[in-house]
């Protein structure tokens, strides 16, 4: 048991999260760990944004920090190198607070509603929240994709004003309505948690397991700007 759905694989350290192989439902696997520092600090530090800020590493360096607050700082830059020593191209991140955009379209798309990532390559998502409020999940099974939701497929024909033939699936997937979800259930909710660093299933031809369906939390601008790696 690691506190997590089913579906969800835990490890206790960055090799084996590498090595983990996706099969059956698991399509996350999570590198549980408690991180020591202030990352409240950091994110106390850094500038106001007006959108989601990408930090460097000449960023984070400059920053003038307590002890504790360093100490975060060498987790934040371990883990970048971490992942850049992967060949990946790790991103961290500053989210401001509060309600983020949305479009205006039939469904939402934007991160804040579940989708999942998706690539033409073998590829998965890499994430970690160090502070904020941490990304959500939601077992494979509790989420229709929003094509096959009678009700959405409904409202995105309406939206689209023609026939439900291939031009439609274009459609749809021009504007990334096939990769959101309605939720079936919630029951089954469950917080990424902070500090550990997750690498989750995206939809591409080479993934042997449904893709993870996850979502940025909703916060109020009363809760700290989020700090996000992600690759
Ligand atoms: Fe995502």
């Amino acid at each position: 048991m690691n506190g997590f759905p089913a579906h969800v694989a835990s490890v206790r350290d960055f090799a084996s999260l590498l090595a983990y192989e996706f099969s059956g439902e698991t399509n996350a696997v999570c590198w549980s760990r408690e991180l020591s520092g202030d990352f409240a600090e950091i994110e106390r530090a850094l500038p106001p944004v007006d959108d989601i800020t990408s930090l460097d590493r000449d960023d984070l360096i400059d920053l003038k920090l307590s002890a504790p607050g360093q100490l975060a700082r060498e987790h934040l830059l371990g883990d970048l190198e971490r992942l850049t020593g992967q060949g990946l191209q790790p991103s961290l991140d500053l989210i401001p607070s509060g309600p983020g955009p949305r479009n205006s379209g039939p469904v939402r798309t934007d991160v804040g509603d579940w989708h999942v990532d998706s690539a033409n390559v073998p590829t998965d998502t890499y994430l970690c929240t160090y502070h904020g409020a941490p990304t959500e999940g939601i077992p494979h099974d509790d989420g229709v994709c929003r094509p096959d939701d009678p009700s959405s497929r409904e409202m995105l024909l309406r939206a689209y004003g023609g026939r439900d033939d291939g031009g439609f699936e274009d459609y749809l997937a021009a504007h990334f309505y096939d990769l959101h979800y309605a939720e079936k259930s919630a029951d089954r909710i469950f917080s990424f948690g902070p500090h550990h660093l997750w690498r989750i299933a995206t939809r591409n031809p080479f993934c042997p397991v449904p893709p993870c369906i996850h979502r940025a939390p909703a916060t109020t601008t009363a809760q700290p700007r989020r700090l996000l790696l992600i690759s």
